[in-house]
């Protein structure tokens, strides 16, 4: 059975995942409001990514016999003022979850929790991806400047992005 310090915090941490799917959902409604619906598709996949997260989360605490307990969003950010601002939004956003991720993994350390920490690795070893992936964007969108130009030609690229299979379906 799952200890009730771990509980709560991956409790909480059910919480900022579904934020983080919340946050994305917010720039998939701002991207398409601007036409670039490339973006939005990448976003799309961003935020199918963070419910996935959630879900394996949600699965340990009761595959542990754990009590799920879900907590209230907050309202997430409507406008960026470019693409590129809401692109470094996210990259500051999954650097706060990687922080996150670090303390569950401190916790349980501290808790002798090894079920806890050997899930907590794929966790680690995502947040390495989740921070490059959304910097490579932000480094995209810094080269291409004001070009309209290449606005369009990195939104058809991001518009390829699909949905990565699910660990359950590999
Ligand atoms: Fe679930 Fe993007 O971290």
């Amino acid at each position: 059975m799952i200890g009730k310090r771990m509980q709560d915090a991956i409790n909480e941490q059910i919480k900022h995942e579904l934020e983080s799917a919340y946050l994305y959902l917010s720039m998939v409604a701002y991207f398409h409001s601007e036409s670039l619906d490339g973006m939005a598709q990448w976003m799309t996949v961003q935020a199918q990514e963070e419910l996935a997260h959630a879900m394996k989360f949600f699965n340990h605490i009761d595959e542990r016999d754990g009590r799920v307990e879900l907590k209230a969003l907050a309202q997430p950010q409507k406008e960026w003022a470019s693409p590129l601002e809401a692109f470094k939004a996210a990259h500051e956003h999954e650097r706060f979850i990687t922080g996150k991720i670090n303390d569950l993994v401190k916790l349980a350390a501290e808790e002798k929790d090894h079920a806890a920490g050997i899930m907590l690795q794929w966790f680690v070893t995502e947040q390495v991806e989740e921070e490059s992936s959304t910097l490579k964007v932000v480094e995209l969108l810094k080269r291409i400047g004001d070009s309209g130009h290449g606005l369009i030609m990195a939104d058809r690229e991001l518009g390829t992005r699909i949905a990565a299979p699910t660990e359950n379906e590999e």
